[in-house]
C-alpha cells in the first residue's frame, strides 16, 4: 500500500486482518451513512467484516480502487463522482450497470472485479416499500443525468402506464428515451422526453402524475427543477414526490407539499441500494436475516 496517499485513504485492508474489507468510495465521503448503515446489517446477519470509507482524488479513483482490491479489499460501494470511473473499473458489468452506464457497487471474485448497479432496485423497492404502486401509474422522472439513467431500467420493469423524462435541456432526455426505447415497449409503457418547459404547458403532456421522481441535481443547491406553472400542472394530492436527495426537505418536496402531495426523501433508496449490495457481497441467502426497513428506521431516529 506504500503508492497510496494515506491522507485520502480512510480504509486500508491491510490493517484489518482476520476481517473482510468493504469501503465506499467519493469526493467528498465523511458525510456518507454507508458505513453505518453497512454495519448494521453485518450485525443484523453476524457477518465479519469492516466498512470504511474512501476518497481518491477527483481524477485518481481507478488507482484507489487498485490499490484497495490490490490489499485485499472484498468489495466497495461507488458515489459521486466515481461511477462512471467504476463502471470503466470493472472487467466485467451486470445487465443492469450496463445499462445504468454506471456502477455503484464493485467486488472481486477470482482475480476479476465486477460491476453492478444497485441503484434502481434500490429505489424501486423503497417506493413499493412505503405503498406507491408503480404498476399502471403515470411517473414523471425530472433530470436525465446518471442518477436518472440508472432508475430508469428497474422502473420500466415495474410496467407502469407512462413514463416521461423531463430535463432541462432536451437532449440528453431523447438520448435516453432512445436507449430505453426497446424495454418500454417490451414492457408497454409509453416513454417520452420533454423539457422542463414543456412541464408549464397543459396541454403538452397527460397530466397530473401519480409519481414523480427528482433525478435532478437542483436539490442540492436548495432550488428546483420545477417552476410554479409546472407545478400546478404536475401534483394533485394523490401524487407522490420523491427526492432522491436525503437529508432535507428539498425546494421539490415543499412544492409537493403545497399542493397537498405526500413526499419522500432519498434516504430508503440509499439503504435499499446498500442492502442490495451487501447481498451480493455475502450472499442473497442472507436476505432473510437482514431488515433494511429497520436499519432506515433508525437512520430517522439519529
Ligand atoms: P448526476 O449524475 O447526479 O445525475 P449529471 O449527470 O451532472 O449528474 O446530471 C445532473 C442533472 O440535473 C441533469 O439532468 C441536469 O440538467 P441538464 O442536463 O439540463 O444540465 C439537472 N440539473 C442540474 N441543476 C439543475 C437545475 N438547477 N434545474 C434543473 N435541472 C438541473
Amino acid at each position: 500500500m506504500s503508492s497510496v496517499n494515506t491522507t485520502t485513504l480512510h480504509t486500508d485492508p491491510s490493517l484489518f486482518s482476520g476481517l473482510d474489507v468493504y469501503a465506499v468510495a467519493g469526493n467528498p465521503i465523511s458525510h456518507s451513512k454507508s458505513p453505518v448503515i453497512h454495519q448494521r446489517f453485518a450485525e443484523q446477519a453476524n457477518q465479519r467484516m469492516h466498512y470504511g470509507r474512501l476518497q481518491p482524488e477527483v481524477d485518481s479513483f481507478a488507482q484507489a480502487a487498485h490499490s484497495f482490491f490490490a490489499a485485499g479489499g472484498r468489495g466497495m460501494n461507488v458515489t459521486v463522482p466515481f461511477k462512471l470511473d467504476a463502471q470503466n473499473f470493472a472487467d466485467v458489468l451486470t445487465l443492469r450497470a450496463q445499462l445504468a452506464g454506471a456502477v455503484n457497487t464493485l467486488w472481486k471474485t477470482e482475480g476479476k472485479i465486477f460491476g453492478d448497479n444497485t441503484d434502481g432496485a434500490g429505489l424501486v423497492r423503497d417506493l413499493l416499500a412505503q405503498g406507491v404502486a408503480l404498476h399502471s401509474a403515470c411517473i414523471l422522472l425530472v433530470g436525465a443525468g446518471g442518477a436518472a439513467r440508472g432508475v430508469i431500467g428497474p422502473l420500466l420493469e415495474q410496467s407502469p402506464k407512462s413514463l416521461i423524462i423531463a430535463n432541462r435541456s432536451s437532449s440528453k432526455a431523447d438520448e435516453l428515451v432512445m436507449l430505453f426505447a426497446g424495454l418500454a415497449a417490451s414492457r408497454e409503457v409509453a416513454l417520452e422526453s420533454h423539457t422542463l418547459a414543456d412541464l408549464e404547458d397543459p396541454a403538452k403532456t397527460q397530466y397530473p402524475f401519480d409519481l414523480v421522481i427528482n433525478a435532478t441535481a437542483a436539490g442540492l443547491t436548495d432550488e428546483s427543477p420545477l417552476t410554479s406553472n409546472a407545478v400546478s400542472n404536475i401534483f394533485v394530492p394523490s401524487s407522490f414526490a420523491y427526492d432522491m436527495v436525503y437529508g432535507k426537505t428539498t425546494a421539490f418536496m415543499q412544492q409537493a407539499l403545497q399542493r397537498g402531495a405526500r413526499v419522500s426523501d432519498g434516504l430508503g433508496m440509499l439503504v435499499e441500494q446498500a442492502a442490495d449490495a451487501f447481498l451480493l457481497w455475502r450472499g442473497a441467502q442472507l436476505a432473510k436475516v437482514i431488515d433494511p426497513r429497520a436499519v432506515l428506521a433508525e437512520l430517522c431516529i439519529n
